[in-house]
């Protein structure tokens, strides 16, 4: 098998079932935890994630056995296993003979065992002891029938996404020197005049620890970059392994949606599947938008391949503040959202309610009471009805929208406290443009900013601060060939150093946009601005831009009120048939579902009249079927007008043109693929 050859899970069905710690329990538990299983239509299970301290007695002593009979006991029941490597966390005797593998904090203080995820991802100790033990994994069960995908450690830097011990230093030391080659190159990077920040020895440098005041905002940006690469060095180990002992088998890690701290689009390039946790809080009645946005992403790190939901929970989870638990049928409304977005499957955090330890009071498929709790009863209903689905599995999702996201623009804005303002946040903004995009209609894939953009009519980028020239090109010849291009404010305004563009923003995107911006103009706290646009006025509550428009740029929305009265707020420029808008404010979501609307109609796309942000559509298809998934998650019955003729493969019978969802209902219409995916619209009788 060459590199290039797809690994596919190894399972012929959605994916349903969750993690599985039988170590927790007594063997006589797990014939009947397999009963249950199959019971509720289980068939894939993911172990053992945390339990190296249970295989690994003491240094090279393993005890294999019990597993062995856990394998056994599942693949005689007909249940397949996203097997781990276990490397999700070190045994104690590994960490107390070497206490220089526990990560440091910013202050410099040690973290201590007792948790999860005791390690320093640059301690070359813990590296080579992953290595060794991803290899006695592979080498025990590489060649079992029931190993559908390798579980590779367990969601990434989700404890420990940065460490400052002296290990981690001398690795960033390292790391700089690759990318700058010397110290001229690092002090000209840095722009270490300001504040007298020269090095003259690479051991001088450190990781930005607490400071005195500001750090250096390039250190800071390396920093993250840095940390970043180095957990997926230490993936890259795990991978590197098991391709090379069962190079038929696919991998995954876990990832844990749009988070901060690690680049996934360059994680994804090194595993076969991508795999996601979800936790929507069952407590805020919006959760399922930001989720759709990361369900977008999911989807789109892997072009479009089909993931898979890897874990949810049943009902509550046990580490917010307050951990309400789901109402009836959310877990179901919220399952099928992330197959609807592209996932294969819907897993849980876990199978079996724990009786101790951190997460007892964590939900699972199977709740405390057993088979008559609530969870056991829904979930194992779920798994019935994934059989009606069969036929979406491969599938992929039909987006026309695409929006940027760029994890150095995100680190950027957020590493640093020395900006024009605090309060301009670059996930609120990515998540607000997508809830705009949402409500009018539209599932968002998400692509870096160097495209790839065949296939949108619409791309939007909601905030890229740090911008290269490749970006820049990669846009304008979006825009040149036809395509709908929507910036956001602060963007082009740093190169990947950090320095200002030559002449200031939007610097590289100016002949995109043909716009200057004179200065950016935060919104005071308190303060409101506002835009005039279309006969209405939208809030800026946070953040305004003074332009000047250039000659080609023609201006769509001016200011109204304050200081920029009159002011350019909206511009467009033409490109042939393509055309690149800016907008330099922050609005709120109202504000953002006009600008959103016009980009749409100005694309060709379409845009429902009346939103309702708890409607969702969103169609996955083949060659030959759409199956358009629509989704009701708020607490209202929706009236929605569908095409007619198609068939609700959950509910058996042609659907009539009206169709209506009760609360947390969702209908999924298999119609012949049409040349535009079906745009399901609010009818006119729902109040
Ligand atoms: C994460 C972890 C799991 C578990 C769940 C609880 O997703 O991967 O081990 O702790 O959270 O929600």
């Amino acid at each position: 098998m060459t590199d290039a050859t797809p690994r596919r899970i190894r399972l012929d069905a959605l994916a349903f079932g969750g993690d599985y710690n039988p170590d927790q329990w007594p063997e006589e538990v797990w014939h009947e935890d397999v009963r249950l299983m199959r019971e509720a239509g289980v068939n894939l299970v993911s172990l053992p994630v945390f339990s190296w301290p249970q295989l690994e007695t003491s240094p090279g002593v393993y005890d294999w056995e019990w597993l062995d009979r856990v394998i056994e006991v599942l693949w005689a029941g007909g249940i397949r296993i996203d097997l781990a490597t276990a490397t999700a966390t070190p045994p104690a005797w590994l960490v107390r003979a070497h206490p220089e593998m526990l990560p440091w904090d910013a202050d410099g203080r040690r973290l201590e065992f007792g948790s999860r995820q005791a390690y320093c991802p640059s301690s070359p100790v813990w590296r080579e002891h992953v290595g060794r033990m991803a290899r006695a994994m592979a080498e025990r069960y590489g060649q079992h029938p029931a190993v559908a995908l390798w579980h590779i450690s367990n969601e990434y830097g989700d404890h420990v996404a940065r460490c400052w011990c002296p290990e981690s230093a001398a690795h960033f030391r390292r790391w700089l020197e690759a990318r700058y080659g010397d110290l001229d190159g690092l002090n000209e990077a840095w722009g270490v005049n300001v504040w007298g920040q020269r090095y003259t020895a690479w051991t001088q440098i450190e990781p930005p620890r607490r400071a005195t005041g500001p750090v250096n905002p390039t250190q800071l940006l390396d920093f993250e970059r840095f940390g970043s690469d180095a957990l997926l060095e230490l993936f890259r180990i795990e991978v590197d392994v098991l391709r090379e002992v069962t190079p038929e088998l696919p991998v995954t890690t876990n990832f844990m949606s749009l988070f901060r701290e690690l680049d996934y689009w360059r994680f994804a390039e090194h595993e076969d599947l991508v795999t996601d946790d979800a936790y929507p809080d069952p407590a805020d009645p919006h959760a399922h938008v930001p989720a759709a946005l990361n369900y977008g992403l999911m989807r789109s790190l892997k072009g479009g391949q089909p993931w898979l939901l890897l874990e949810q929970a049943a009902s509550a989870v046990s580490w917010r503040d307050v951990n309400v638990p789901k109402a009836p049928g959310r877990m179901r409304v919220d399952s099928l959202q992330a197959i609807a977005h592209g996932s294969d499957g819907a897993m849980f955090f876990q199978w079996r309610q724990a009786r101790y330890g951190q997460e007892k009071f964590h939900s699972a498929m199977l709740g405390h009471r057993g088979e008559s709790s609530r969870s056991f009863q829904e979930t194992a209903a779920l798994g019935r009805e994934l059989q009606r689905l069969a036929a979406v599995r491969g599938t992929r999702v039909r987006s026309r929208v695409a929006l940027v996201v760029d994890w150095d623009s995100w680190w950027a804005t957020s590493a640093t406290e020395s900006l024009p303002s605090q309060r301009l946040s670059w996930l609120q903004q990515t998540r607000d443009w997508h809830a705009a995009l949402h409500a009018l209609g539209h599932p968002v894939d998400t692509v870096r900013a160097t495209g790839p953009f065949e296939g949108y009519d619409l791309v939007v980028v909601p905030n890229l601060y740090v911008t290269d020239a490749a970006q820049a090109a990669a846009l304008e010849a979006y825009a040149v060939g036809g395509g709908t291009v929507v910036v956001g404010p602060f963007s082009g305004v740093v190169d990947t150093t950090e320095k200002v563009h030559p002449g200031g923003a939007p610097g590289p995107l100016r002949a995109l946009l043909d716009i200057e911006v004179d200065e950016p103009w935060p919104v005071a706290d308190g303060s409101v601005e506002r835009i005039a646009l279309d006969g209405a006025r939208y809030d800026a509550p946070v953040w305004t831009e003074w332009i000047e428009a250039g000659h080609e740029a023609s201006v769509v929305a001016g200011f109204a009120g304050g200081v920029l009265d009159g002011r350019p707020a909206i511009t467009r420029r033409s490109h042939g048939a393509g055309t690149a808008w800016y907008l330099g404010a922050v609005l709120e979501i109202d504000g953002l579902v006009a600008v959103m609307r016009r980009a749409l109609a100005h694309a060709g796309l379409p845009a429902r009249d009346r939103t309702d942000p708890h409607l969702e559509a969103v169609t996955r298809a083949d060659d030959r079927t759409d199956y358009t998934f629509v989704l009701n998650h708020g607490p209202r019955e929706l009236t929605l007008d569908v095409p007619e003729g198609a068939t609700d493969l959950l509910a058996d019978g042609v659907v009539a043109a009206r169709l209506v969802l009760p609360p947390l209902g969702v209908a999924v219409l298999a119609s012949p693929r049409a040349s535009k995916p079906p745009f399901i619209t609010l009818s006119d009788t729902t109040e």
